[in-house]
């Protein structure tokens, strides 16, 4: 109880200094993230899978996914913000279920677009807020998502319910353009792979959770 008021706070203070990459005012609630991770929940758990997960913040979503993992298998965080770098660092050192993780864990502290790892992930999720940025940086975020999934690999991602259509109503010139032009972008990956989408009302605010395949 304690630490989800600090966390909050935490989260709130990173909301004021960086709107752009925080893009919420508070973490995703254990509805999202459980809906984040539903495909690995549903793994079969005697094949060892790589799992990525990109924008953690201050890991309600990290919380879950550490749950499902076994010892076999591999977890890398991308966590571009100083700040929630720490507090996660912090946390595979000190909680109990989390270090029960942290040798099979690895945080690294840059933004995803430079993340280059040597090998591919069966499990991609995402809590970036691609709406916030502007279309080019989607684009080649989008299409680092898919390289850094292995073929049939599961990329799982949420967006708040509603943004991008109201947006697209409510504004004009170079704004109207940069949501159309995401879009455009995140429609077309999610018309050729997409093989899930969940509404996820108990989140503030509410959510939804696309889930898209690579092709094998
Ligand atoms: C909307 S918050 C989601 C946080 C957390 N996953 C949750 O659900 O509460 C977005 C997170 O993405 C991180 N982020 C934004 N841009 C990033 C980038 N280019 N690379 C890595 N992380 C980034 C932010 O620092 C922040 O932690």
């Amino acid at each position: 109880m304690r630490r989800a008021l600090s966390d909050q706070i935490t989260f709130f203070r990173q909301f004021r200094k960086r709107f752009e990459t925080t893009g919420a005012i508070a973490p995703s609630s254990g509805f999202l993230a459980r809906s984040m991770t539903r495909f690995l929940a549903a793994r079969d758990m005697s094949i060892p899978v790589r799992v990525l997960e990109i924008g953690p913040g201050t890991g309600p979503v990290t919380d879950q996914i550490i749950r499902l993992l076994r010892p076999s298998d591999r977890f890398d965080l991308v966590e571009l913000n100083e700040s929630f770098a720490t507090l996660l660092q912090k946390r595979f050192a000190s909680h109990e279920t989390w270090r029960q993780a942290a040798d099979i864990s690895q945080i690294h502290q840059i933004p995803i677009q430079e993340f280059q790892p040597d090998h591919q992930y069966d499990f991609v999720i995402s809590g970036l807020p691609l709406n916030n940025f502007p279309a080019e940086v989607v684009k080649s975020i989008a299409d680092t998502y898919f390289a850094l999934l292995r073929p049939g690999g599961i990329l799982s991602y949420f967006e708040y319910m509603y943004v991008r259509p109201i947006r697209r109503r409510i504004t004009r010139g170079a704004e109207k353009e940069r949501i159309i032009l995401i879009d455009d972008i995140m429609n077309d990956h999610c018309s050729r792979c997409r093989i899930g989408r969940d509404n996820v009302w108990i989140n503030v605010p509410p959510a939804w959770v696309q889930h898209l395949q690579a092709k094998s």
